[in-house]
């Protein structure tokens, strides 16, 4: 391997201990790293290993289009695996499997693979895709599989060989899935013979053959995970251990020399209209951001055993559970299946059993452990934890206590991470960077080092403390997206132009007093069920192809394990009847064309939409009824009758998720 240039990599794993410090002072050291803001990044750049220098820290010539690291060489699956496989760190574990099934109380598959392992599957992966796959550097790749190593090791192969891929969650359905495959051109789609979802078996390799009746690649492949026969395309589909099985073990393919702004990986992810955006993501920003949250954020050591319990189907685990910590040389667990089976101390054993020392998770997960009750938790000891963070959604404040008080044991540091898969990694924190500031349940904390984020009016100005704005992020940061694949423009309508010069989140917000930020959800039509993303207007896309289905509107409604759940108000055709059936009828719809997690919670069938004079469906009224809150101004409003139907069904809906809590 030819490296002609490299700056010292010190991975600070350190033995500094969180320090604590008043809100003002972090404030402080904060603003003195944003005078000179690309130079504070490029002293963290410094840090990885880059096989030539940049030229240039920040392209900033051609807006919102940045550039980071410009004309500087790097390679994503070289800094996550060759770095630690030639040192001492080779027989390092990288990562402990525990597969979901359980047989006498064990579990039965576990798979321990060290730096030097995945060092070598992931060189003979990227043989096998280069020599028997044909693929090259600039081709595209879908990865479709569970929560089996095979993923994050198909993941640095492609990232070695410079493909550019989009993994697909296995929670969705034929038709989300195909729809990515054309969106990012894919040649290839990785797939397994089945995962485990709470004892039962996930048929991905038939979801994939429906959606290559809609979508063409040239090649299939597919891990044997549960054993069973699947359909064999011939000169298409082909098992992963017959490709790999006359693979040298030792066979080493020279990682690409990528361009820090070339494209890492493109994550689709949902957004106001029915078609998901392709987020593409560059390389050394990326990395730089991942490699300061770890550090900071995670105040990570070499002896740490780091767990997240996110699917590496979404940003969470494609930063936390992929290039994160293999980038740090961390110990990590991933776990293929449901945190609560077959007992909801499931998740708790795994803490236990292999001693995680760093928690994170989401609110879901911790509201759903809340209800199944603390006993649950006591039956383990799970004294090695030293630090939780949660992601996904807000955290309400009697979660977040509950959990530091039978999960932290009143004393673990524990924060609600903001961030999103735009950018890319963390980016609020109450452990922002060096420093951890005092806890406030349900706060988010500070931006970390070298972002500056700002809740701001309807007019981009500050908000006042207190007062309900926009988040946005005011500088360009590393991780940020280069754009939304094939659709610059989106790109540039859905987060540049609302307020000009600044990156808008789409979230609401607040500032405190002290300069905490509270993130209060969602500004637009996104909601989160479980923490997953999902666009209500997809859900409305998909009810409508129902022939009984005229007009449709979702919303989201509070629910208190899940966050949010999607509910839709349905006008049908004439000479539909809304009865039982065809409810379910057109439930099952959206869940066929988005996915299990597109789980429509209840569908009312209404005669009338609140609608402007001109026949918009305005749904902030719709959400303003679910919510309790002001309908505010209605005067567009064409029929007001229209709120009122609504506002029984919501009343009638939320008695009914009381009814069924108790
Ligand atoms: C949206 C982004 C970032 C990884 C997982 C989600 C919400 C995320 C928090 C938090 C309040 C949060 C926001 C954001 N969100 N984290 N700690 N507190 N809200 O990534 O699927 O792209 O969703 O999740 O609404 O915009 P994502």
């Amino acid at each position: 391997m030819s490296v002609t240039w490299a700056l010292p990599f010190n991975i600070k794993i350190n033995s500094r201990s969180i320090k604590s410090v008043s809100p003002q002072i972090y404030k402080e050291i904060h603003s003195g790293t944003l005078k000179n803001f690309k130079e504070f990044w490029a002293s963290l750049a410094s840090e990885l290993e880059w096989f030539k220098p940049w030229e240039k820290i920040l392209d900033d010539s051609n807006p919102p289009f940045y550039k980071w690291f410009v004309g500087g060489e790097i390679n994503a699956s070289y800094l996550a695996v060759d770095r630690h496989a030639k040192t001492w760190r080779k027989n390092k574990v990288a990562i402990i499997w525990e597969g979901e099934p359980i047989d006498n109380d064990k579990p039965k598959d576990i798979r321990i693979l060290t730096y030097g392992d995945l060092f070598r599957e992931v060189n003979r992966t990227a043989y096998m895709m280069k020599e028997k796959l044909g693929l090259k550097k600039g081709d595209r790749i879908a990865i479709y599989l569970p929560m089996i190593p095979e993923l994050p090791i198909f993941m640095l192969a492609a990232a070695r060989l410079g493909i550019l891929f989009t993994v697909v969650f296995s929670g969705f359905s034929s038709d989300a899935l195909a729809a990515r495959i054309i969106d990012s051109n894919a040649k290839a789609v990785i797939t397994a013979d089945g995962g485990w979802r709470r004892g039962k078996i996930v048929d991905l390799k038939g979801i994939v053959d429906n959606a290559l009746e809609k979508a063409q690649v040239s090649k299939v492949v597919v891990v044997r995970r549960i054993g069973n026969n699947t359909r064999i395309v011939n000169g298409r589909d082909y098992y992963y251990d017959e490709l790999m099985k006359d693979i040298p073990w030792n066979i080493y393919i020279e990682p690409e020399r990528m361009r820090s702004e070339d494209p890492l990986y493109v994550l689709y992810t949902s957004g106001t209209t029915g078609k998901p955006k392709g987020i593409v993501h560059d390389i050394g920003g990326y990395m730089t951001l991942l490699h300061a949250t770890m550090k900071w954020v995670f105040d990570v050591r070499e002896d740490d055993i780091f767990w997240c319990t996110a699917d590496i189907g979404w940003v969470t685990g494609h930063s936390y559970i992929v290039f994160g910590p293999l980038l740090e040389g961390l110990t990590e667990i991933m776990y293929e299946g449901a945190l609560d089976y077959p007992q909801p101390d499931r998740w708790v054993s795994i803490v236990e059993r292999y001693g995680t020392t760093i928690l994170y998770t989401s609110p879901t997960a911790i509201r759903s452990f809340m209800k199944y009750g603390e006993e649950w938790i006591k039956k383990h000891d799970i004294s090695s934890i030293r630090l939780m963070h949660s992601v996904g959604e807000p955290i309400n404040p009697e979660a977040f206590n509950w959990f530091f008080n039978n999960v932290g044991r009143g004393e673990v540091d524990f924060g609600s991470t903001w961030w999103m898969t735009e950018t890319g990694g963390i980016i609020i924190s109450n452990l922002p960077g060096y420093y951890m500031i005092p806890m406030k349940p349900g706060s988010n904390g500070m931006p970390i080092p070298g972002i500056e984020a700002d809740v701001v009016d309807e007019a981009g100005m500050s908000s006042k403390p207190e007062e309900r704005g926009y988040l946005v992020l005011k500088n360009p940061w590393p991780g940020m997206p280069l754009t939304i694949l094939n659709d610059p423009e989106r790109y540039v309508k859905v987060y540049w132009s609302k307020f000009p010069g600044l990156f808008y989140a789409g979230d609401y917000a607040v500032k405190d007093e002290d300069g905490y930020f509270w993130i209060l959800g969602r500004a637009d039509e996104v909601i989160k069920v479980s923490g997953h993303r999902l666009g209500t207007y997809e859900l409305e896309s998909a009810i409508i192809e129902h022939p009984a289905v005229a007009e449709a509107a979702v919303i989201g409604i509070p629910h208190e394990v899940k966050g949010e759940v999607p509910v839709a108000f349905i006008i049908l055709k004439q000479g539909y009847v809304g009865d039982d059936r065809l409810i379910k009828e057109i439930i099952n719809l959206a869940r066929e064309k988005v996915g299990p997690i597109a789980n429509v919670e209840k569908a009312y069938v209404v005669s009338k939409l609140p609608k402007t004079r001109s026949g918009k469906i305005m749904r902030r009224v719709v959400r303003a009824v679910a919510s309790n809150a002001e309908v505010g101004d209605i005067t567009t409003l064409e029929d007001e009758a229209s709120v009122d139907e609504i506002r029984r069904a919501i009343k009638e809906f939320k008695e009914e998720l009381n009814n069924r809590s108790k």
